[in-house]
C-alpha cells in the first residue's frame, strides 16, 4: 500500500477538525465507556468473594445493584457514542464528497468525455462511503480497543503481577499472528475474487457472441476455454478457503488457550493463596473482553485497508489539477456582444482537426446563421464560445475579451447557449427555469414569459410553474424544451445568444412560439444560431456555411442571396435538407 500514516493522519485531520467538539465529546464518552467496562468486573468478583466470605445480603445487593447501574450507564453511553459516530463520520465524508464533487465539476469537458458517469459516482459515492468508518469508528474504535487492553492489563497487573505479564503477552502475540494472518486470508479472497470476475466476464462476452460463436463453429473452443477459467476458480477458491478456515482455527485455538490460561493461571494462584475465588472469576472476565477488544482490532485492520485503498483513489482525483484555468478579468461589456474568431483551429483528441483555421467577425447585435453538414463542427464551435473548450491554436474574442482572460462564472451569464437536446430536470418547472436557484423571484420569470411572448403556452401547463417535468423532457416535445430554455437564458439578459436548433421537425403550433420567442430573444442581442430550417435562415443578417471545420461559405445574407453562384442560393433553392443528404 502506498498510503503512508501520515496521509491517514492528514486526511482525518481535515475532514474532522470543522467538528472537533462533537469528535472529542465522543472520544470523552468512548474512553467513558472504556472505564466502566474495566469497573464492572469488579463488582462481580467483590459480589463472589462477599459470598463466600458470608457478608450480609444488603451488601451483596449493593454489588448487584452498582453492577446493574454500571452495565445501565455504559449502554446509555455506547448508544450515544454510536449516535455521535455516525454523525461525526457522515458530516465528514459529506464534506469530502462535495469537495471531490466540486473538484470534479472545475475539471474541463475532456476529462468528463473520457470517464463514464458511473465511474464518477464510483468514485465521489462508493469510495467515500468506505470513508465513513474510517472518519467515524476507525480512531475511537482502535484506540478504544487498545485502552481498554491497557486497562485491563494494568488493572490486572495492580492484582497480579504474573497474570498481568501473562495478559500482556498473551494480547501482543494475539493481535500479531491474527493481523498477520487475516492479511494472507484477505489477499487469497481477493483472488477468488478476481478469477471470478474472469469467468463471469467470459461467460457473458461468449454469451452476448452467441450467434457468431455458433455460426462459426466456435462452441467446443469457448467450452474448452471455459474450463480452463473454471479450473483456474476452482484452485483460487480452495486456496482462499483452506486460508479463511486456518484462521478461524487458529482464532478459536487463541480464544480457547486465553480462558486456559485465565483459568489455569488463576487456580495456580488461588491455590498457593494468592488471589481469592472472585479474583479468578474478574480474570475470565476480563479474558474475554480482551478477545472481544482482539476482534475489533482485526476487523478495523481489515477496514483500514479498504480506506487506504479509497483515499488513495480519491487522492488521486483531487490531484488532477484543471486544464483550464480562470482569467482574472472580472468584467465584461454590457449590452450585445461582437465575435471574433482568428485563425480558430480545435480538435477534442490530438489527432482529428475539427475546426480547421476558422476566421470571422460578426459585429454586435447581427445574427449569424451557421449551416453545415452533419459532423461539419457547427456545435463544436458553439462549445468553444462558452468556454467549454479552448481552441488549440489561434484564438476569440467575445466583446474583445478572450474568453481565458475572463472568469468562465462571469462568461457563462454573457453568453447563453440553447443546446440542440436540451437537457430537463426531474423537477418543477420553476426549477427547470431557474437551475433550482431559489432567489429568482416568480415575478422575475412572469416578467420574461411575458416578454417572450410564451404566456399561453405557460398558462396551458397543468399546474403552472409548479408542473412537474420529468428528466428526459417527458411531456415535452424538442420545441417544447427549448421554449424552455429561451426562458431560462432569456432570466440572465445575455449579450450573446447561441442557439442549435433541434434538427427534428416540429409541429406547426410550436414552431410559431418557437419563431416569436426567437425574435424576441434576438432583439438587441448578437446571435448565433446553428439552422436547420429555413424560417430560421431569414432572420440571420449573415450566413457562415462550415464543412469539415473549414469555412466553406461566409458573407451577408442579402449578398449571398442575390449571387445565383453561390452555395446558400442553391441551399435555399434545394431546400435545406439538401444539406443533410449531401
Ligand atoms: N465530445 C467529443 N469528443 C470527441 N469528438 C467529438 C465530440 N463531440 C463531437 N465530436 C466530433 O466532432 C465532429 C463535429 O461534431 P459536431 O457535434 O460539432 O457536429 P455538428 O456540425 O454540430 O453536427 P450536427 O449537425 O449533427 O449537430 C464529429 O466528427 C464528432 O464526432
Ligand atoms: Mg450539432
Amino acid at each position: 500500500m502506498t498510503i503512508t500514516l501520515r496521509q491517514y493522519g492528514d486526511t482525518l485531520l481535515t475532514y474532522l477538525r470543522p467538528q472537533r467538539k462533537r469528535a472529542l465529546l465522543l472520544c470523552a464518552v468512548i474512553l467513558a465507556s472504556i472505564a466502566m467496562q474495566v469497573v464492572n468486573p469488579q463488582f462481580v468478583r467483590n459480589f463472589i468473594d462477599g459470598a463466600m466470605a458470608g457478608e450480609p445480603t444488603k451488601t451483596l445487593i449493593g454489588f448487584g445493584i452498582a453492577f446493574l447501574a454500571v452495565s445501565l450507564v455504559n449502554q446509555a453511553l455506547t448508544a450515544i457514542a454510536a449516535w455521535q459516530g455516525a454523525h461525526v463520520g457522515w458530516t465528514a465524508t459529506n464534506i469530502l464528497r462535495s469537495d471531490l464533487a466540486r473538484h470534479l465539476l472545475r475539471l474541463e469537458m475532456s476529462f468528463h468525455n473520457n470517464r463514464t458517469p458511473g465511474e464518477l459516482i464510483e468514485r465521489v459515492d462508493g469510495d467515500i462511503t468506505a470513508l465513513a468508518n474510517f472518519f467515524s469508528q476507525f480512531v475511537v474504535r482502535i484506540a478504544g480497543a487498545a485502552f481498554l487492553i491497557l486497562g485491563i492489563i494494568i488493572t490486572v497487573t495492580i492484582e497480579d503481577w504474573r497474570m498481568g505479564l501473562a495478559v500482556f503477552l498473551y494480547a501482543a502475540v494475539t493481535i500479531f499472528v491474527l493481523v498477520r494472518m487475516k492479511n494472507v486470508a484477505m489477499s487469497a479472497t481477493e483472488r477468488e475474487r478476481e478469477a471470478s470476475a474472469v469467468a463471469y466476464g467470459f461467460v457473458e462476452e461468449r454469451l452476448a457472441g452467441i450467434e457468431d460463436i455458433r455460426a462459426n463453429g466456435g462452441g467446443p473452443f469457448a467450452l474448452r476455454r471455459f474450463q480452463i477459467i473454471l479450473r483456474q476458480m476452482l484452485i483460487k477458491s480452495r486456496r482462499a478457503w483452506m486460508r479463511r478456515s486456518t484462521f478461524w482455527f487458529v482464532l478459536i485455538t487463541l480464544f480457547t488457550l486465553g480462558d486456559v490460561i485465565a483459568l489455569g493461571l488463576g487456580s495456580e494462584l488461588y491455590f498457593s493463596g494468592l488471589i481469592s475465588i472472585g479474583t479468578i472469576m474478574l480474570f475470565y472476565l476480563y479474558s474475554s473482553m480482551l478477545w472481544e477488544m482482539v476482534d475489533q482490532i482485526i476487523q478495523q485492520m481489515a477496514d483500514l485497508q479498504k480506506a487506504g485503498a479509497a483515499i488513495e483513489r480519491v487522492g488521486n482525483l483531487m490531484a488532477i489539477e484543471p486544464k483550464m484555468v480562470d482569467g482574472n478579468r472580472s468584467v465584461m461589456p454590457t449590452g450585445p456582444l461582437s465575435v471574433e474568431f482568428d485563425g480558430v483551429t480545435f480538435a477534442y483528441n490530438d489527432r482529428d482537426k475539427i475546426l480547421d483555421n476558422v476566421s470571422f467577425k460578426l459585429e454586435k447585435g447581427k445574427v449569424l446563421g451557421l449551416l453545415g453538414r452533419t459532423g461539419s463542427g457547427k456545435t463544436t464551435l458553439t462549445r468553444l464560445l462558452f468556454r467549454l473548450y479552448d481552441p488549440t491554436d489561434g484564438r476569440l474574442l467575445i466583446g474583445g475579451v478572450d474568453p481565458r482572460d475572463t472568469e468562465r462564472d462571469l462568461l457563462r451569464k454573457h453568453v447563453a447557449m440553447v443546446t440542440q437536446e436540451v437537457q430537463l430536470f426531474h423537477s418543477t418547472v420553476r426549477d427547470n427555469l431557474t437551475f433550482f436557484n431559489s432567489e429568482i423571484p416568480d415575478s422575475r420569470i412572469f416578467e420574461v414569459i411575458e416578454q417572450l411572448g410564451l404566456r399561453d403556452w405557460f398558462d396551458a401547463l397543468p399546474q403552472g410553474l409548479d408542473t412537474e417535468l420529468t428528466a428526459g423532457g417527458g411531456g415535452l416535445s424538442a420545441g417544447e424544451a427549448q421554449l424552455l430554455a429561451f426562458t431560462r437564458v432569456f432570466l440572465h439578459d445575455p449579450g450573446l445568444v447561441v442557439l442549435d436548433e433541434p434538427s427534428s421537425r416540429l409541429d406547426p403550433a410550436t414552431e410559431r412560439l418557437l419563431e416569436g420567442a426567437m425574435n424576441r430573444l434576438l432583439k438587441n442581442r448578437t446571435g448565433i444560431i446553428i439552422a436547420h430550417r429555413l424560417a430560421t435562415v431569414a432572420r440571420a443578417d449573415e450566413i457562415m456555411i462550415l464543412d469539415k471545420g473549414r469555412i466553406l461559405e461566409y458573407g451577408s445574407r442579402e449578398e449571398l442571396v442575390a449571387d445565383t453562384e453561390s452555395r446558400f442560393y442553391e441551399l435555399l433553392t434545394k431546400g435545406l435538407e439538401e444539406l443533410e443528404e449531401a
